[in-house]
């Protein structure tokens, strides 16, 4: 029951779809937003857990292509919240060794968004220890439309996997080994499709406001008891 985390098998990188929060705040009677703004402490919390334990990227899902059709209200008031979020842990972000990046395309955002996005992930791109990438206004869809576009443009005709792979946004991140998606849902919803090829999938009931370090730990621990083969057979230990 109390078996600790193998610190030799730990995932390299980590991929979060942040769901629930909007269940989280109606289960409390408060206002959506109020489920996100809990979702942005979650997303501290386990983004220093994460780093703590040695995992080297982390990947959020915080706004997809298909989040514009909520209201205006709750889609500036994500906005808001990352932006509020980039302000306050601005010094920290620029003086520290974590690499920030975004996927998606950044330039739909709000401007004063944007900016600080452009600043903040252009500070701190040459940062070594951990990386935080955060896939806003995304859609794995169209990342490889964009990605099949681009090669087209270079007249490429023979495309390989890893020409593909090089034109996505996470070209220099390796594939996500795990990928965590609370609140009960059992789908990736357009997230990291291609690179999700061999991830191995987690799906906690716990709503996102509510993950912690305890709850990292467990799906660390569910991870390292899969059996992940990469089409390969399983190998008997002599
Ligand atoms: C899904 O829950 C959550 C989102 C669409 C937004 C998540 C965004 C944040 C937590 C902000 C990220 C912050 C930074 C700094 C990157 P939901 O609203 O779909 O929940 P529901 O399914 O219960 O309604």
């Amino acid at each position: 029951m109390f078996k600790k985390i193998d610190m030799q098998n730990l995932p390299v990188h980590i991929g979060i779809i942040m769901d629930g929060n909007g269940r989280w705040a109606k289960k409390r009677m408060l206002p959506r937003i109020m489920g996100h703004r809990a979702g942005v402490d979650a997303l501290k919390r386990v983004t220093k857990s994460a780093k703590k334990l040695g995992i080297k990227v982390i990947s959020y899902f915080a706004f997809s292509t298909e989040n514009w059709k909520r209201s205006k209200e709750e889609v500036y008031g994500i906005f808001d919240l990352i932006l509020k979020h980039l302000k306050e842990n601005y010094d920290e972000f620029v003086n520290g060794n974590t690499k920030i990046m975004t996927m998606g395309d950044i330039s739909k955002l709000p401007k004063e968004l944007y900016e600080l996005l452009l600043d903040v992930t252009e500070k701190t791109k040459n940062n070594t220890d951990f990386v935080v990438n955060i896939a806003l206004n995304y859609g794995s869809r169209s990342e490889l439309a964009r990605a099949f576009t681009n090669l087209a443009k270079k007249g490429k005709v023979d495309i390989t996997v890893d020409d593909i792979k090089n034109e996505l946004y996470t070209a220099n991140l390796p594939d996500p080994d795990l990928i965590i998606r609370t609140s009960g849902e059992k789908r990736l919803s357009n997230f990291m499709l291609f690179q999700s090829a061999y991830s191995e999938l987690y799906f906690p009931k716990i709503h996102w406001p509510d993950f912690d370090e305890k709850q990292l730990k467990k799906a660390i621990k569910e991870y390292q008891s899969r059996d992940r083969r990469f089409g390969n057979v399983k190998q008997e230990k002599n």
